[in-house]
């Protein structure tokens, strides 16, 4: 069926039932189109949590965003189009590590990646996403009176965290990162920033501290997007150093400016699991056990605490 069709046939069924469509802005762009919310990882979070009233959720992200989801509203059904979409970074940090880091540094509080698995979110006092990693590191380190906190599993975003709040980050562990973000080299960004002079470089925080120290902005993808959307018409050429799906976003968000990206092929394979096929799928068999995400209530009962306490600290 023509992509226009299936978008078309979607947003009918959507219509139909009791549900909404959430997408991250690193989807296809084609799901992004039929998305009820369109955001970054904390921004989709708080909408999960606040602004949906339907008895379905459709979160077209990665596992870690739709098991959060999951958590903060049990009484809700959360369904994921591909179950195979999985951060990868996640597997860097497991519960028994972070035990065993608590055992090495007794005192200090374990700031948690969202980027996580829920058992690892079980074992943290809070979790933080990209957006807030800085404030959360202030805050916690102030709550619990100490200059240092663990912080896993993205080693860049730790170190990001600590050069901006001045507070350590013992990284759990200390080579933790994105595969899609660290590909992006200080050469890359010579390159690129050669070609396009006059555009402005805005990048990730799970960049490597080489390629943040070059850019105009450094920030998570809702803050990415506001940057731009709230730059003077004049500014009118961005590098973007994050997964595509972002720069097709702001393409067609602000048609006016240039979008390049940082190097080729900044792709998360596991973000693009998903299909419009597989949502038409899923709207026509909201009950298909299959595709709901749910967290052990074991886990889920201790995971809630820190994800909460982000988003009151934040
Ligand atoms: P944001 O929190 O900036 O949306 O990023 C999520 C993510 O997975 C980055 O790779
Ligand atoms: Fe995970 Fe990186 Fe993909 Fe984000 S871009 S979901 S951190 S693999």
């Amino acid at each position: 069926m023509p992509i226009k069709q299936l978008q078309e046939e979607i947003i009918k069924l959507k219509q139909e039932q009791d549900v909404v469509i959430l997408a991250h802005y690193y989807q296809p762009i084609e799901i992004q189109e039929i998305a009820d919310f369109i955001g970054g990882s904390l921004k989709l979070s708080r909408t999960a949590k606040e602004n949906v009233n339907t008895e379905y959720i459709i979160f077209a992200g990665v596992d870690f965003m739709a098991e959060t989801a999951s958590i903060i509203n049990p009484e809700k059904h959360v369904l994921i189009p591909n179950y195979e979409a999985c951060c990868p970074m996640a597997a860097f940090l497991t519960p028994e590590m972070v035990k065993e880091f608590k055992k090495e540094h007794p005192g200090l509080p374990v700031v948690v990646y969202v980027n996580s698995t829920a058992a690892v979110k079980a074992e943290s006092d809070i979790c933080c996403t990209s957006a807030n990693a800085v404030k959360i590191v202030k805050n916690i380190s102030q709550e619990f009176n100490v200059e240092a906190v663990l912080f896993g599993p993205d080693a860049n975003l730790a170190d990001y965290a600590e050069q901006i709040s001045n507070i350590k980050t013992i990284k759990m562990p200390d080579k933790g990162h994105c595969y899609v973000h660290s590909q992006i080299t200080a050469d890359d960004i010579k390159t690129v920033k050669e070609k396009y002079s006059k555009a402005e470089l805005l990048v990730h925080p799970e960049c490597i501290r080489d390629v943040r120290e070059l850019a105009d902005y450094v920030g998570s993808t809702t803050h990415m997007y506001n940057y731009v959307k709230e730059r003077s018409p004049e500014i009118n050429e961005f590098i973007i150093g994050t997964e595509v799906g972002l720069l097709e976003r702001m393409a067609q968000d602000f048609p006016k400016k240039n979008f390049y990206l940082a190097k080729d092929k900044l792709i998360c394979y596991q973000m693009k699991k998903h299909n419009l096929e597989l949502i038409e799928y899923l709207l026509k068999n909201l009950d298909d056990k299959a595709f709901e995400v749910k967290v052990p209530p074991e886990i889920a009962k201790r995971a809630i605490n820190p994800i909460e306490k982000m988003l009151d600290f934040s």
